[in-house]
C-alpha cells in the first residue's frame, strides 16, 4: 500500500469488522496467550487455519517452541477477557495465573470461559520477508462449542479502548 492509500486502506478493513480471538501456548512451564484479529480458516480439504503473530508478542515467542495452539472464539460480552489478553504482555505478568484454565494436547491452555475453541496442531510457519507478523499454520486436533449467544462475536469495533500489551 503507498502512503496515499494508508487512510483508506485502514477504513476498508476496520469496516470488515473481523471478529477477534485469544491464541494460547505452552511450552514446558511457560504460558501465555493474546488477542488476535489476523486470523482465518485457509483450506477445506485438508482444514487448515493461519493466526498471524506480531514478533514483538511474547505469545508469539513461545509460539515458536510449540507444537499446538488454542484458539478461542470471544463473545461480544466478553470485553474483560479480551482486554485481559490483548491489554497486558506476559513479559509483564502472567496472564494465566488468574483466569480458569485446563490443559489440552501439549498442555495448551484451554480457557474455561471460552469454550467455542479450537486445538490446533502447528504445521508450518510463513514468514514473508517484510511485515511485523509471521503467520502459523494449524491442523485441527479437538474442537469444543460454536454458539458465541445472540450478539455474536467479539469485535475489532468492541476493541478500540484497548491498548495492546506490545506495540506491534
Ligand atoms: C484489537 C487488537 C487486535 C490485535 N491483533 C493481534 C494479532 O492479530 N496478532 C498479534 O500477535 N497480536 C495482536 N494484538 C496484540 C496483542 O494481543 C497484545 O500486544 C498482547 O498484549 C500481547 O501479549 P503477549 O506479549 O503476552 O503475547 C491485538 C491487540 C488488539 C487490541
Amino acid at each position: 500500500v503507498g502512503e496515499g492509500a494508508a487512510d483508506g486502506f485502514d477504513a476498508v478493513v476496520a469496516g470488515l469488522d473481523p471478529a477477534m480471538v485469544v491464541v494460547t501456548v505452552t511450552v514446558g512451564e511457560e504460558r501465555d496467550g493474546c488477542l488476535v484479529g489476523f486470523h482465518t480458516q485457509a483450506s477445506i480439504h485438508p482444514r487448515r487455519y493461519v493466526v498471524w503473530l506480531s514478533v514483538a508478542n511474547r505469545t508469539y515467542r513461545l509460539a515458536q517452541l510449540a507444537d499446538h495452539l488454542a484458539v478461542h472464539a470471544l463473545a461480544a460480552s466478553d470485553h474483560a477477557l479480551a482486554e485481559h489478553f490483548g491489554g497486558t504482555t506476559g513479559d509483564e505478568e502472567d496472564k494465566l495465573a488468574d483466569v480458569a484454565w485446563s490443559p489440552g494436547p501439549g498442555g495448551v491452555p484451554l480457557l474455561e470461559d471460552l469454550p467455542a475453541r479450537f486445538v490446533g496442531r502447528v504445521v508450518e510457519w510463513l514468514r514473508p520477508s517484510e511485515g511485523d507478523h509471521q503467520a502459523v499454520v494449524l491442523e485441527p486436533v479437538e474442537a469444543t462449542g460454536g454458539e458465541l449467544g445472540p450478539d455474536g462475536p467479539f469485535r475489532l469495533g468492541h476493541a478500540g479502548d484497548i491498548t495492546p500489551g506490545h506495540p506491534a
